[in-house]
């Protein structure tokens, strides 16, 4: 005790790789519940970057047990490279300090063909996916077609499981998208091989989660992707194919929802946005490029451009509430230092309408302008302040303002990538 779920609170990308990193000094165990190698999450320590697709970002802390939970869809090409990048730094010494639970399900070969395939199909009508095939090896855990690890590492019944599948899959390439069949040895060959790598690593996310519960352990969720690319809670069709509200974190690693004590949310103090879909505060001008380059807006996975705009309370709100926040961490804060002013976006106005709150329809929320307020900019650099105290007083006035809009406290504010450059508030594993 106690049980802390970090979550993103806006549409990705917020700085929870760093967070997490910081917060595992106090967890036993770090637990990825959701989501897969469409994540990159950055740690920077000292001088040195790291960038996390699969494996949670407590793994740079020796003796500290990472766990890839039951939700998490897995590629084992992705999966491997990662490891051998972090053994190579020295990272991840001893195989124990990771387990992936047996039920995570596989991202074939046809997920990412499926995935690339269609969306170049879709023309201007994409998504704008990371092509990592996740939505495709979502569909079909959902479709009950899924191929699981616990059947990847039976030879026999991995092969089984994958001759049922492929025919349709290969339809589909071919016949639909117009793409090359894959063959079911080649698959086979190259699977058998990952299984072995993969087998020792197995493990119950759920059962070793509940002793650790009973023993009373701190335990740290950490979120992929953000509230407004939730399946369910996010921007439709515009967003990922997993649950990244908080309450999937029970539903991605095997405990029940009694066991967590805080929900802490992370969000810059801008919002930037991968892909398409709907973005009231996105700015297209100068002062968009403004802020890309200021907070290297470019992507951890696919190196993507990212779209950038001001802050947006209406939308961090909808995550205060469909993650059930108790703590707001405000990251990248240091990004704004040179601006003379900066607007925050407090309502949006619909049809002469204002909005306090997200519209869940969007045909209403295609239609909504940002109302904004504007506050002084500080001007100078507070990349290594840490304490709030010392921070200028119109970036603390700026803080300030954030908060009441979102309607919940603030833990942390980060101002540069590396661990030392954040200011703990209250931090949440030590208040019970
Ligand atoms: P995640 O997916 O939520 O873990 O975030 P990413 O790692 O994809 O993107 C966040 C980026 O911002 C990374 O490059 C981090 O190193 C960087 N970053 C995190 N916090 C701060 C901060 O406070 N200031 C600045 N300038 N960069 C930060
Ligand atoms: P982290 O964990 C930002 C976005 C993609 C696309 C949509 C669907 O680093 O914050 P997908 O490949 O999941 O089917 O793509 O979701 N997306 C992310 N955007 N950060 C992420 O992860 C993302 N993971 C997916 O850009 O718009
Ligand atoms: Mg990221």
């Amino acid at each position: 005790m106690p049980n802390v779920v970090i979550v993103g609170a806006q549409w990705g990308d917020e700085g929870k790789g760093k967070v997490v990193d910081i917060y595992t000094e106090h967890a036993d165990e770090v637990i990825r519940f959701q989501g897969g190698n469409n994540a990159g999450h950055t740690l920077v320590v000292g001088d040195e970057k790291t960038i996390l697709h699969l494996i949670p970002s407590g793994i740079l802390h020796p003796g500290k047990r990472c766990i890839i939970g039951n939700g998490v869809v897995l590629d084992p090409r992705v999966f491997i490279k990662e490891i051998e990048n972090l053994k190579a730094k020295g990272y991840m010494q001893d195989d124990s300090q990771l387990v992936i639970d047996g039920n995570v399900h596989i991202i074939m070969p046809y997920h990412t063909n499926i995935d690339i395939a269609r969306e170049e199909k879709k023309g201007d009508k994409k998504i704008g996916t990371t092509g990592r095939g996740i939505g495709p090896a979502y569909e079909d855990k959902i479709g009950r077609r899924g191929i699981r690890l616990n059947d990847l590492i039976r030879p026999d019944v991995f092969a089984r499981k994958l001759q049922e599948v492929l025919p349709e899959k290969n339809f589909y390439l071919e016949k639909y998208l117009g793409k090359a069949p894959l063959s079911e040895e080649g698959i086979l060959e190259e699977y058998s091989g990952y299984a072995e790598t993969l087998k020792k690593y197995v493990g119950c996310s759920s059962t070793i989660l509940g002793k650790s519960i009973a023993e009373e352990r701190n335990l740290l969720f950490e979120g992929a992707q953000g509230a407004l690319l939730d399946v369910d809670h996010g921007t439709y069709p515009f967003v990922t194919s997993s649950s990244t509200v908080s309450g999937s974190a029970c539903i991605g690693s095997g405990v029940g929802p009694r066991c967590i004590d805080h929900v802490i949310g992370i969000s810059k103090a801008y919002v930037t946005r991968v892909g398409g879909g709907p973005f009231p505060t996105e700015l297209l001008d100068e002062m968009g490029d403004e802020l890309r380059n200021a907070g290297n807006e470019f992507g951890s996975t696919t190196g993507r451009p990212r779209r950038c705009g001001w802050f947006d309370a209406v939308a961090l709100r909808e995550a205060v509430r469909t993650s059930g926040l108790t703590g707001l961490a405000i990251t990248k804060l240091d990004v704004l230092n040179d601006l003379e002013s900066i607007k925050v976006c407090t309502a949006y106005s619909y049809k002469g309408e204002m909005l306090e709150q997200f519209p869940r329809d969007f045909e209403v929320l295609r239609e909504c302008q940002p109302v904004y307020e504007e506050l002084e900019g500080w001007q100078c650099d507070i990349s290594e302040v840490t304490k709030l105290e010392d921070l200028p007083q119109a970036a603390r006035n700026y803080l300030d303002k954030l908060v009441e809009l979102a309607g919940c406290p603030m833990v942390l504010v980060s101002v540069g990538p590396r661990r030392d450059q954040t200011i703990q508030v209250s931090n949440p594993f030590l208040q019970g």
